[in-house]
């Protein structure tokens, strides 16, 4: 597996890629954890050809947040992305994704203010511009990412069609541990109190669920429902509770197929999330 620091080299890896096969792209930022094993090896099931990008995105981060102490296991990324049959690990310092006097943002109107957006301004505007430059750098057939972020699979789809970037999008499942929770790389700050109790997230959503299954359709009596759950567990602050339409994230009042069922809390510190799609 090849480690590649600059745009020109993963395009000229690309290219030569694609003359004998799809080129998959799995952008994370590191931390790689089962949830990002499993985009890599969709990725491989695939795609003849992987690149996994690991790049802490600084642009993505308030000026409060944790860009600096987010963690940063670079070797352990490589070993897991080759062992899940990744061909390249794209790793470029932040200049060569951010030249000097860098000015060129992409800014998905409406959909970037809403859920993670409103409660993190700025954040998938970075999250926008730096998956840009990454699908334009990697020239790939697809790109790979995870459920978890639901609101940011929202912003990117529309991003995606409206610059028509030719790359087709994969969204896989959430993978969870076996209590429920959702893997995350910030778990990794939660402590043992911490990580009991942000279980909740993943009850929340359960319940949610099972109410749908039940027949429950209305909006306010799953949010009701969810927030109860929270309201039970004082060591965790809900950011929000929401029943929205998962292409424009504005929020519906009846759950129909396919509408995201999505939760935001802080544990401590940490700010996790969860969500589910109904069905
Ligand atoms: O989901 C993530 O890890 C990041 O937001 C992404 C898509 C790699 C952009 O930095």
């Amino acid at each position: 597996m090849r480690i590649v620091r600059t745009v020109e080299e993963l395009r000229r890896w690309s290219r030569e890629a694609r003359r004998s096969g799809l080129v998959g792209l799995v952008p994370t930022m590191g931390a790689l954890h089962a949830g990002h094993a499993s985009l890599i090896r969709a990725a491989s099931a695939a795609c003849e050809h992987v690149a996994v990008s690991v790049f802490v995105n600084p642009t993505q981060f308030g000026p409060n947040e944790d860009y600096a102490r987010y963690p940063r296991t670079f070797d352990a990324d490589c070993a897991l992305a080759e062992a899940e049959g990744a061909s390249v690990v794209f790793a470029p310092p932040v200049e060569e994704m951010y030249p000097a006097g860098a000015a060129t943002f992409v800014d998905v109107d409406g959909l970037s203010a809403r859920l993670d957006g409103a409660s993190r301004p700025g954040h998938f505007r970075g999250v926008a511009t730096v998956v840009t430059k990454l699908l334009i750098a990697a020239e790939a057939d697809r790109a790979y990412f995870g459920q978890k972020d639901a609101a940011q699979v929202a912003v990117l789809r529309r991003m995606a069609a409206d610059l028509r970037l030719g790359t087709e999008l994969v969204v896989c499942p959430i993978v969870r541990e076996p209590d429920g929770l959702a893997l995350s790389s910030r778990n990794i700050y939660l402590s043992a109190t911490e990580r009991a109790q942000a279980l909740t997230l993943s009850r929340a959503i359960r319940r949610a669920e099972e109410l749908v299954a039940q027949g429950e359709r209305r909006a306010s009596e799953l949010t009701g429902a969810a927030r109860s759950i929270f309201a039970a567990e004082p060591g965790v602050r809900v950011d929000y509770v929401e029943l929205v339409n998962w292409a424009t994230l504005e929020p519906v009042e009846t759950a129909a197929p396919g509408s995201l069922f999505a939760v935001a809390a802080w544990v401590g510190n940490t700010r996790l999330i969860d969500n589910t799609i109904l069905h």
